[in-house]
């Protein structure tokens, strides 16, 4: 085994990988490192690098890496992540993909509370044009989430990770599979260990769209959620919180749409993001003429009466 084989993940910084040479760490999961690099054409790419571990196997790695690639064939669009190319360089596998200057993930500008209403509409509009695409061609995210999308210089938002769904599981010692990370944004089907269909990021869509209006997840649950188990619950069971108690001033055509959006049956929810992309030209075109906001809701209400508003 050479010496670079041996090295943990986060000790690759300013390293050659092959032809790619590998500079700063530009964010990580559990389970992978993302290095901005320079590929072996003088390009400056990012390169997520995963390798085997205890809870992590060769055979869910190879199928995450193999749908990647099948996906990357088909998959190009304005609001999604170019992939370069996918393969493995002695312990590491790697995916080199468009590298994303910017502020940072749709994550990193939630962490200071909602988005103004144009903002999370003008971002609403783009993903919903991403899924649009990638649904026409068949393809399922699976794990969306503000972490996967990517902010540019420009303020526009790139979807990144089609292909990692498989990656949501993974192997704790002595164990089966487990669901890895805390599924805040997964539909109740998904939660429930169902088939992952378009319905399901049609929902997950819903939680994002609602968490950059509100700031907040549309449970009310603890905050870390502590327990999976808990969440699966209350993402299968717990009533919604209507936006608008949140946002009294929200338009009530978007506080509709945001409850069909996250609908737990799927047969209420939007069937397609394509119906989800037209209703949201109506909202913005409704904006421009004074659309009226929605009536307060209850939660606002029970809030008011306790804190003595
Ligand atoms: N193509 C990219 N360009 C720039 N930064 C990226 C890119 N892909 C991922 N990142 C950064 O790396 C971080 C880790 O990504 P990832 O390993 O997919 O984990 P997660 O999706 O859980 O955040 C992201 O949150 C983001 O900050
Ligand atoms: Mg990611």
């Amino acid at each position: 085994m050479c010496a670079v084989t041996a090295k943990p993940l986060f000790l690759l910084m300013n390293k050659k990988l092959g032809d790619y040479q590998l500079l700063d760490v530009l964010g990580s999961s559990r389970i992978s490192k993302v290095y901005s690099a320079i590929d072996g054409d003088g390009n400056h790419i990012a390169l997520k690098l995963m390798r085997e571990t205890p809870f992590l196997d060769k055979s869910h790695i190879i199928r995450v890496l193999e749908n990647t690639k099948s996906i990357s064939g088909v998959l190009h669009h304005t609001h999604i992540v170019d992939i370069l190319d996918v393969g493995k360089i002695d312990d590491y596998y790697y995916v080199a993909m468009e590298l994303i200057t910017g502020p940072g993930t749709l994550e990193d500008a939630l962490a200071t509370g909602p988005l103004a209403l144009d903002a999370a509409l003008k971002i609403g509009s783009d993903l919903a044009d991403a899924l649009t695409h990638a649904h026409a061609c068949n393809i399922v995210h699976g794990d969306l989430k503000p972490s996967n999308m990517l902010v540019n210089d420009h303020d526009d938002v790139l979807l990144t990770d089609f292909g990692v769904v498989s990656m949501n599981y993974s192997r704790a010692p002595g164990q089966g599979q487990v669901m890895a990370g805390t599924p805040r944004y997964m539909s109740p089907q998904q939660a429930r260990g169902c088939f992952v269909s378009t319905l399901s990021d049609v929902y997950s869509y819903g939680v994002v769209l609602y968490e950059m209006v509100t700031g907040r997840l549309p449970y009310l649950a603890p905050t870390p959620i502590a327990n999976l188990q808990h969440m699966i619950r209350t993402i299968t069971s717990a009533p919604v919180v209507p936006p608008v108690d949140l946002i009294p001033t929200l338009p009530a055509a978007l506080n509709r749409m945001l409850l069909k959006l996250i609908e737990k049956d799927e047969v209420q929810r939007y069937q397609t993001m394509k119906d989800v992309q037209s209703d949201l030209i109506d909202l913005s075109t409704q904006a421009e003429s004074h659309d009226e906001p929605a009536p307060i809701g209850l939660w606002t209400r029970v809030r008011r009466m306790f804190s003595g508003m």
